[in-house]
């Protein structure tokens, strides 16, 4: 799918990947439709600069159906053709450590929050024969750390989400893309280091948001159904998938409670 002139919904679009890609898609001259908790009349102006044909601010914190049903009376049936399921909150430590609280919130924001939307876009998707629909996981969903049963779990939800919404679109010209986000640099990325170190030693490979914002433009320009890493996370990520014996002797190796 082309991106220049598309109506485009980004969720946590004010920093880290979403940002990113709300800039490439700016210079790709694209609508842009960003859903955040606070507005930021600077990212505004610079997405403008950048060349966006329209950018329109929605204010919506996605941790409850409440807000994500705002959310969607506000967007008033927008005609978006590519909606970025990217918001999304982190959650680590042993299992008895994590609070209750966070886990329920994270889960709403990385999976409830994301299925919602979707099935209030999607039919205005198909109406319009044309939408692509990204979903934003992350290799936890295949590489089990532990350390990051909850977080791992959401995003295998994502997974699962996505495979089984593609197989019911196959038919449609409404297509899906799933993200198996690896390493970004991102405000997220350095929580990771607090919340797992004492238990994990995981690896930090690492990529900037700019570089993977420009991945995922040349996953939609090709039409990709699913975006996985490479490097030293794509190895690992074959390994946690194909010899499953070897990357749990890693694991173990990392590990310490
Ligand atoms: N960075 C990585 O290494 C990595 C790896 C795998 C997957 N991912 C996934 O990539 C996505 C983006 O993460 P990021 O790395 O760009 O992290 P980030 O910089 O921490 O950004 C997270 C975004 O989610 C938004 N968000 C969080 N809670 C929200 C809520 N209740 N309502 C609305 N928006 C909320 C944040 O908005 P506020 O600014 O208002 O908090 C922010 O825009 C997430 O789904 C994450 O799980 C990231």
């Amino acid at each position: 799918m082309e991106i220049t002139n598309r109506h485009i919904l980004i969720t946590g679009a004010n920093r880290g990947i979403g940002k990113a890609f709300a800039k490439m898609c700016a210079q790709d001259k694209a609508h842009l439709y960003l859903s955040v908790r606070k507005t930021d009349p600077e990212l505004v102006s610079e997405l403008q600069t950048l060349g966006a044909k329209s950018v329109t601010v929605y204010e919506a914190d996605l941790s409850s159906k409440k807000g994500v049903m705002a959310l969607v009376a506000d967007l008033n049936e927008a005609p978006i053709d590519i909606l970025f399921n990217n918001a999304g909150q982190l959650t680590g430590g042993l299992l008895e450590e994590q609070p209750l609280d966070d886990i329920y919130q994270m889960m709403q924001v990385n999976v409830n929050a994301l299925i919602h939307l979707t099935q209030a876009i999607l039919p205005g998707m198909l109406k319009r024969k044309r939408g692509k629909i990204i979903n934003n996981s992350s290799v936890t969903a295949f590489m089990h750390f532990p350390a990051a049963s909850t977080y791992a779990a959401s995003k295998a939800a994502v997974v699962a989400f996505t495979n089984c919404l593609q197989a019911e679109l196959k038919t449609t010209p409404v297509t899906t893309l799933l993200l198996v986000t690896p390493g970004i640099k991102t405000r997220m990325f350095d929580e990771i280091e607090n919340l797992y170190s004492k238990n994990f030693i995981i690896p930090m490979e690492s990529i900037t948001p700019a570089k993977y914002a420009e991945m995922i433009r040349e996953a939609i320009l090709h039409d990709l159904e699913v975006l996985e890493p490479t490097g030293l996370t794509g190895v690992g990520l074959k390994i946690a998938k194909f010899v499953k014996p070897l990357f749990d002797l890693e694991v173990s190796r990392r590990f310490k409670r």
